[in-house]
């Protein structure tokens, strides 16, 4: 018998326990040990009903995803849910945490659900490329109605035990949190009752009124163009829950089955099931264990209130956290405020939170004109003017204020943490935290841990992350860390692309149809020219001779064109409208600057494109991987995924790298070495890799 899963008996009810920890994923042996456990639960005279639940923190939170990819094993998902299902004895579900993926459809395979009030339920496959393919597309809509299973199964959203009760995927909640008495407590009840099995695959009301009206399928579909642009399994899911309305069941059963395998077989479901996995591996750190100590954190001070500040304060507000937000001068102070409070309301009107709501995040922000409110807070996060003078300024005034022990934080993008820590006489309690504009929004946090950061700082820092939702990696000080660095690289070559020949629309169309949210001049835009502009002045003014001409973006800047905001950049924006228009004059403007700088245009291909764009960033990240700048070349994947819209299907661009071939990724740099000059020096680690047949995700 099965250790994973193990069978005792409590009154008159059957109990099935599955216990797999860390989350009773539905690994080889669990899938026997439900089989074996509900046969003796049939044997077993004195058992009138049978009830599963998980041991530990959750219910079941989905098949096992380390076996995906291997060869299946018996018996499978489906077939141990419909031997359940047809049980001559009532099946229950007891569920706790979460039910998720395959652990929702064996709750859909028993015969009654109850929750704990704080469990969720949900289908996340589309989040790991792949479709619910134990049933979950068949069940699910014969619960719910197929609108509400669409969304639930394309977005993968977790749905708490509340709305799951009201949309008719769980029958009860208990009024208890603990899960076996409240498991027993309905069990019993179901029991005395004389409640008889009922199978969700034979109810069909629900699937009558879309028999009749494809609408919520043409709905549907349209709106993934939008949202789910590029990927394969949430349209997949459209298909199966089209076949529930169409087809009995167990011809709708056989074509989720098909689909399913096709979404498993998709390069799609490795990218996404590599980005799970780099997300929880970015967490671990070599000289941080569980017993590193961690500070702990229960207020915070925030120096600027501009959207940097203003961003960074509400992520802390949002958990319950106070905030101190400090500000030079009262009306900028009020400005900044303001914005927080209409940014709250705003979400409010989109129903996502209360009135109330707002009110108490906004209790939890005081504003201060004066450093000396820092004295009590267990953090201070800097988010002022991107300059050194003005960062050691700030630092060396936080080193005089803050108590022993608070840890000070750079929101720096560039400059460098080690020079910063230098003015206080604490460095080993300062540290980056890089957050990404708009910070209230963007999930990625760049931790950046400096030469003397404690490992008990940096623990502290990497647990906060994920306690104000975000995903931190951790990463080296180098200019512009991980991703702007990067991103450096490619924006240089995007630019060199238009001097070449490529219109600025051929380039953004490239990098928007290989997934990314936008292309790097509509980004440009957004960001403001002016901002490249400035620093290149800088430059110039300092006399690097790389920034002596001027680009043929800098050029637009000085005609005002300074992006969105001034409603021309790179693009014409016409009022009100995000999506910028080409503009042929800006095409003349590139005409001209080619002239002057001698250069004859070229007809350049969308391949080059792609691959200048791509490869150089993936050289600069072997550069970053061999300094040590970056810990694992995931981490670097988990930092395109989260900060710059690397499509989570391609897995990132290291992973890519993998998929491409290093090899066919170094023979190009060497090619564009010879033709473009030295930008594109192969970096050794690229080179090694390339000739012993490697892969970034073995190193
Ligand atoms: N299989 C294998 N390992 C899993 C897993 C799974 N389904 N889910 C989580 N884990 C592992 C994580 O990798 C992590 O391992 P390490 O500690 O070694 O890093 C550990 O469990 C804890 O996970 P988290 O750090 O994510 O813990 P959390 O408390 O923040 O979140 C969770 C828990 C909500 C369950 C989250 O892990 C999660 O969303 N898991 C994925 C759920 C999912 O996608 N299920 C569907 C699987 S596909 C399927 O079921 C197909 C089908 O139709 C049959």
């Amino acid at each position: 018998m099965s250790q994973v899963v193990t069978y005792a008996r409590e009154g008159s009810v059957g109990v099935i326990t599955v216990n797999n920890p860390p989350v009773n994923a539905l690994s080889q042996a669990v899938r026997q040990g439900l089989r074996d456990c509900l046969k003796q639960g049939q044997a077993d005279a004195d058992a009138k009903v049978l009830m599963i639940l998980g041991a530990g923190r959750t219910f079941i939170a989905g098949a096992d995803i380390r076996e995906f990819g291997k060869p299946p094993q018996e018996p499978n998902l489906p077939d141990v849910i419909a031997e359940m299902e047809q049980s001559e004895k009532v099946v229950v579900a007891a569920i706790h945490g979460t039910a998720l993926g395959g652990g929702l459809e064996v709750c859909l395979g028993t015969h009654y659900r109850v929750a704990v009030p704080s469990a969720r339920v949900g289908l996340p496959e589309v989040k790991l490329g792949l479709l619910p393919g134990a049933g979950g597309t068949q069940r699910l809509p014969r619960l719910t109605g197929p609108e509400a299973a669409l969304e639930i199964m394309t977005t993968g959203r977790f749905v708490p035990a509340k709305e799951a009760l009201k949309l008719g995927i769980i029958d009860h909640i208990a009024e208890q949190e603990d899960v076996r008495e409240a498991g027993l407590a309905y069990a019993e009840k179901l029991a005395a009752e004389g409640a008889k099995p009922r199978s969700v695959s034979e109810m069909n009301d629900k699937l009558e009124a879309a028999k009749k009206d494809r609408n919520v399928f043409d709905k549907a579909r349209a709106s993934l163009e939008k949202t789910a642009r590029g990927q394969f399994s949430p349209f997949r899911i459209v298909d199966c829950v089209e076949a529930a309305v169409d087809l009995p069941f167990a011809e709708g059963m056989k074509k989720e089955r098909e689909l399913f395998k096709q979404c498993m077989d998709s390069p799609q479901r490795a990218g996404m099931i590599h980005a799970f996995f780099a997300e929880r591996e970015a967490a671990k750190l070599p000289d941080v264990t569980k017993d590193t100590p961690r500070r702990e954190i229960k207020s915070v001070g925030i120096i600027g209130a501009g959207t940097m500040g203003g961003g960074i304060a509400m992520n802390f507000v949002n958990v319950g956290i106070p905030v101190k937000l400090l500000e030079v001068k009262q009306d900028a102070l009020d400005k900044g405020l303001a914005v927080i409070r209409r940014n709250y309301e705003n979400t409010a009107k989109k129903g996502r939170i209360s009135k109330d709501d707002v009110e108490k995040r906004m209790g939890l922000i005081e504003g201060t004109l004066s450093y000396d409110d820092f004295a009590g807070v267990d953090l201070v996060i800097e988010a002022v003017f991107e300059s050194m003078d003005i960062k050691k300024q700030v630092f060396t005034k936080l080193d005089e204020v803050c108590k022993p022990g608070a840890i000070l934080a750079t929101n720096t993008s560039t400059l460098d943490v080690n020079e910063i820590a230098s003015v206080t006489k604490r460095p080993e309690d300062v540290v980056g935290m890089h957050f990404f504009s708009p910070a209230n929004v963007m999930k990625l946090l760049e931790n950046v841990r400096g030469e003397k950061t404690s490992p008990e700082v940096i623990a502290t820092v990497m647990d906060l992350s994920k306690r104000i939702k975000k995903v931190g990696v951790c990463v080296g000080v180098c200019h512009g860390f991980v991703g702007n660095r990067m991103l450096h690289q490619r924006q240089s070559q995007a630019m060199a692309l238009v001097d070449d020949g490529a219109t600025p629309w051929q380039v953004d169309k490239v990098i928007y149809d290989f997934g990314f949210p936008m292309g790097p001049f509509a980004m440009s835009d957004l960001a403001g020219l002016d901002v490249g502009y400035r620093i290149r002045e800088e430059r110039r003014k300092a006399g690097d001779p790389k920034a002596q001409e001027l680009t043929w973006t800098d050029k637009l800047v000085e005609q005002g064109r300074h992006g969105q905001k001034t409603g021309a950049g790179v693009y014409l924006y016409e009022e009100g409208n995000r999506k910028g228009k080409p503009d042929p004059e800006v095409e003349a403007l590139i005409e001209q600057h080619r002239k002057e700088k001698g250069i004859t245009p070229r007809e350049i291909s969308d391949q080059e494109i792609l691959e200048r764009n791509l490869y150089i960033m993936i050289n600069e990240g072997a550069k970053i991987l061999e300094e040590g700048i970056a810990l694992r070349s995931s981490d670097i994947d988990v930092i395109y995924l989260y900060g710059y819209g690397f499509p989570a299907y391609r897995g990132g661009p290291m992973f890519y790298a993998d998929q491409v071939g290093v090899k066919t990724v170094y023979d190009k740099v060497v090619e564009f070495q010879e033709r473009f000059g030295d930008d594109w020096k192969p970096a050794p680690l690229l080179e090694r890799l390339a000739r012993e047949g490697g892969k970034f995700g073995d190193l």
